[in-house]
């Protein structure tokens, strides 16, 4: 049975216990329904009232809701305030302020920590030292670093100056390093001599340099070098300087920069259904509160819990839920340099025991790696650690399997701990669609209902609301604060991508198809309806891959990329390609396909090597030209062909393209 189908049949309902519900900040589900009716009765003023009450604004706001030139909304647009006021600041002369911020492991296991205050100091100081590197507000930052306290630092940094930041995943390529330099008009890139992952020494600042090297950064005028390790790298004089220069004499003390609500607190790429990725650009106000917020809600955040959330800063996971939501509530975070594999599989369950790890937040595709390592050896099945601490566990990133949800739910949470599905997405700015831990009955596989305010519907292509049981594609018909706000630079294509006409201009197309079930309501999300895959939990666009494969004009010709599903990465990339040479066979072909593989993670990054390669003399293609996709992806699927094929120009190609190499 396939993912989605035995997602389809699941009927298991997991009650929370009282355990949950005690205490909890939405306890039970007629609170959740409370906060739906006021959102309901006074939508502004629903969204008023959290902004006051969770955020400190250096002015307050008197407008909330902007509607007027939609889709492009604003939130509290006369209001000021500082993120990272919002996230040390603001702990100061409180308990917090002592209390443990981040507990960091670095890949070698070796553990630091810092306290808020703390952490307040060495934000301060490397914001005076990017002011002293001449960067103001409004200049956009990149931030190309590993998973270290210091990634975090620079980010608030940059919010604390009023500059934004765009963090580049630390496994992108030169390329993608290159355009997002260029795309965004950065004046600086923040990055490390190396970065240690699996006990391994990968170089960023050779990529930074290389990238810098395609040229076309012509705004660009310093590179800030975090020495992760001892080894040397590169230095250009003039426009290099490592953190222990610029950092050299700079106080401890900076005042925060206040913004307006609406001030782009960053900017990150992400794939869509073109070619080039888009900088979707968040705001400051409405994105902290709702950082903030889905702490509270969704992770039901308590002041003795040890908050541990895997995912990468270079990700909107590693934005939301490590460099700003554990921070604004004053939650004591883990932050994992390494991978879950080294030393052994056994890595997330023996930090988990370490740290005393309360509420663990992770991908399905790592649990999903993680069961077969369990399945294979015994050593390191959870079962050999503590993991007695933990009070909630939550999935992110793609749909979790009803098998991947029992074992997690077993294994690592002992059968106590509720499991938030949370589905959201890059432009959502944080948790959208998910179960509350003290309130919510879960469901294997569903990610439940929308949050307080969240009005998520499913519709079908005109916009019209769909009845339960029918599958359709998720939408959201009004605006939240956490909004993408456009797509740094292209208006336009924000208004293409998101807001189709056909549904009145003002609804938000998540880009995801999704059904509801008949008894409860519950939303269960069925993957993407465009041309972007989702592998391994990483979002890539089919386009991307295409355009890096047939940029490599001496060799290819053409380029057609699908996904099919995979047990353990979700989905697969395969690629269908046409070479300019006649179609090669055997040895040769498992050649060609293996330097395309490695050409594409030049190009964008190892995460983009199709897994399956396959050779044609020409694509399936309709008389007008068009690609076929659908054929395609029956054959990636190894599936028979049981499409009408009649309006396929060539269709002794399909045979071709389904033979393996
Ligand atoms: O397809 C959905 C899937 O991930 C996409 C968003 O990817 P990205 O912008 O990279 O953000 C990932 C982290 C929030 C969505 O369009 N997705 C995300 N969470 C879930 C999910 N699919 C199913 N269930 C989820 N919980």
């Amino acid at each position: 049975m396939s993912a989605i189908e035995s997602v389809l049949v699941e009927n298991r309902v997991f009650p929370p216990s009282d355990a949950a519900t005690r205490g909890a900040r939405i306890s039970g589900m007629a609170a959740y329904e409370a906060l739906c009716k006021e959102a309901e009765k006074d939508f502004e003023g629903f969204w008023a009232r959290l902004a006051r009450e969770n955020l400190d604004w250096t002015k307050p706001f008197t407008k909330t809701l902007n509607e007027s030139s939609a889709p492009f909304y604003k939130w509290y647009e006369d209001g000021e305030l500082n993120a990272s006021a919002n996230c040390l600041d603001k702990h100061i002369g409180t308990p917090v302020e002592n209390k443990t911020a981040i507990v960091f492991e670095a890949d070698d296991g070796s553990v630091s920590t810092v306290t808020y205050k703390d952490l307040l100091s060495r934000v301060a100081r490397f914001a005076n030292a990017l002011k002293a590197q001449g960067i103001r507000k409004g200049d956009r930052v990149i931030v190309y670093m590993p998973m270290t306290i210091d990634g975090v630092v620079a980010m608030q940094a940059c919010a604390r100056i009023g500059a934004t930041h765009s963090v580049v995943f630390g496994g992108f390529s030169a390329k993608a390093l290159n355009e997002r330099i260029i795309d965004a008009g950065a004046v600086s890139v923040i990055t490390a001599n190396f970065q240690m992952r699996g006990g391994k020494e990968l170089p960023l600042k050779a990529i930074v340099d290389e990238a810098i090297g395609m040229g076309g950064c012509d705004t660009l005028r310093t590179v800030l070098v975090y020495m992760r390790t001892p080894s040397a790298c590169n230095m250009v004089a003039g426009r290099d300087k490592t953190f222990e220069e610029v950092l050299k004499g700079q106080p401890d003390q900076c005042e925060p920069v206040s913004v307006n609500a609406e001030h782009p607190l960053f900017i990150l790429y992400t794939s869509g259904s073109t070619g080039k990725p888009k900088g979707v650009q968040h705001s400051t106000g409405g994105y902290l509160l709702w950082a903030s917020l889905t702490m509270q809600w969704t992770f039901d955040i308590r002041p003795e819990d040890v908050f541990w959330c895997t995912a990468d800063i270079g990700w909107v996971t590693g934005h939301t839920y490590v460099a700003y939501g554990p921070l604004a509530v004053g939650a004591t975070q883990v932050i994992f340099e390494g991978i879950p594999t080294y030393p052994n599989a056994g890595r997330f369950w023996q930090m988990i025991e370490k740290h005393k790890v309360t509420v663990f937040y992770t991908a399905p595709t790592a649990i999903r790696s993680l069961i077969k390592a369990a399945e294979t050896d015994e050593k390191v099945h959870p079962k050999n650690w503590n993991l007695s601490s933990l009070r909630i566990l939550g999935s992110v990133g793609e749909p979790i399997n009803p098998e991947a949800w029992m074992w997690y739910h077993r294994n690592v949470g002992g059968e106590r701990c509720p499991i938030v599905d949370t589905f959201w997405q890059t432009e959502t700015g944080g948790h959208m669609i998910t179960p509350l831990p003290g309130a919510t009955p879960l469901v294997p596989g569903s990610c439940t209902l929308p949050l307080p305010g969240i009005i998520a519907a499913i519709v079908d292509e005109s916009g019209k609301d769909l009845p339960n049981g029918s599958g359709g594609m998720l939408v959201v018909k009004r605006p939240w604060p956490s909004m993408i706000r456009t797509i740094w630079g292209d208006p336009e294509r924000f208004k293409k991508s998101y807001f189709p006409p056909e549904m009145g201009g003002r609804i938000y197309l998540a880009g995801d198809g999704a059904v509801r079930d008949e008894q409860r309501g519950y939303f269960r999300i069925t993957g993407r309806i465009d041309d972007v895959l989702n592998v391994s939990g990483h979002r890539l666009g089919t386009m991307e891959i295409e355009s890096a494969l047939v940029s490599k004009t001496d060799l290819v010709a053409e380029a057609a990329v699908v996904g099919r599903p995979d047990e353990l990465t979700g989905e697969a990339i395969c690629a269908f390609v046409v070479l300019k040479r006649p179609r090669p066979k055997g040895e040769e072909a498992r050649q060609i396909a293996s330097d395309l593989r490695n050409w594409v993670a030049k190009e964008i990054g190892p995460i983009a090597k199709p897994k399956d390669i396959r050779f044609g003399d020409n694509l399936p293609k309709t008389r007008s030209g068009k690609i076929m996709r659908r054929l395609l992806r029956s054959i990636a699927k190894g599936e028979a062909i049981t499409q009408d094929t009649s309006t396929l120009e060539n269709p002794a190609i399909l045979e071709q393209l389904a033979e393996k190499n």
